[in-house]
């Protein structure tokens, strides 16, 4: 019986591979025999990440995604080695501020980070020899995206373009055979959750834990919808959203 999920032979890009859930997907398709691009800005993180890498010929480059203009042609360079059959763009940022401390540099550091990049990242996987075809492009949003939270429009913003722009995105390159999905993902503790929490009070942490009926989860669960989305068991479904959530958007 054939495996879908087996990526041998197969390889994929994943950006925020140096913490979280971009590590925790690196690490599940270096399991499943697929060879990784670990991308992000902090060298020594990436070598950590390699270093939790089964398998052989994975590699790591490390780029700053804000600079969006850039990105296609560093994809392009990234494929001269072998292309690609899926992307996992997880990387991205969050500050949480209140509307009264919002400035146009803030939005645009956010958007950039964010929004700029996982359009750069389209554009560049659909160039010549840069994806191997049939291909999967999936986007990390997010459940703030979906759901209003005080002190996080900004970035709620940015993760609600992110499912728009794949929409538009995932019919756009149907004729370069390419899906694009995005997967919304609530709470998770990785250093980013961790940072958000941080400005919770006992009461909010209470609050919000009630708000998740399965509970917290890790970014092992997300790394598991990621990869489902990557593989060819999702080759039916582009320009969709898969919340990854404990149910806390189903309420
Ligand atoms: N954790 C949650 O609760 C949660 C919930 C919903 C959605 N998300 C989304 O899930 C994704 C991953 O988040 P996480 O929780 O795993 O966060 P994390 O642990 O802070 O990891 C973020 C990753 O993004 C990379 N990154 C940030 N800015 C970058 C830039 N300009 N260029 C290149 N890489 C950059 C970081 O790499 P370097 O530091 O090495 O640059 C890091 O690898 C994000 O898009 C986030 O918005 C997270």
């Amino acid at each position: 019986m054939v495996n879908p999920l087996a990526f041998a032979g197969a390889r994929f890009l994943v950006t925020g591979a140096s913490s979280g859930i971009g590590k925790s997907t690196a690490i599940l398709i270096a399991k499943l025999g697929g060879r990784v691009t670990a991308v992000g800005r902090d060298t020594l993180r990436l070598a950590e990440t390699l270093a939790e890498l089964a398998g052989e010929g994975h590699d790591a480059s490390a780029f700053d995604l804000a600079d969006a203009d850039a990105i296609p042609g560093w994809m392009a360079a990234c494929a001269a080695t072998g292309t690609y059959s899926g992307v996992a763009h997880c990387a991205g940022i969050q500050e949480l501020k209140p509307l009264r401390q919002v400035t146009a540099d803030f939005i645009d550091r956010t958007m950039r980070t964010n929004l700029s990049s996982a359009l750069a990242i389209a554009r560049g996987f659909r160039q010549k020899d840069v994806a191997q075809r049939p291909a999967s492009l999936v986007l990390v949003s997010s459940a703030a995206g979906l759901t209003g939270q005080a002190g996080n429009t900004v970035y709620a913003a940015s993760k609600g373009a992110l499912i728009a722009a794949a929409r538009g995105m995932a019919i756009e390159l149907v004729r370069d055979e390419i899906r694009v999905n995005t997967v919304a993902p609530g709470f998770v503790p990785t250093p980013l959750g961790e940072k958000a929490m941080r400005f919770w009070s006992k009461e909010q942490l209470d609050a919000t834990r009630a708000a998740y009926p399965l509970g917290f989860g890790t970014a092992e669960d997300v790394a598991n919808a990621i990869v489902f989305l990557l593989s060819d068991m999702a080759r039916w479904i582009t320009g969709t959203t898969l919340a990854v959530d404990g149910g806390y958007t189903a309420q």
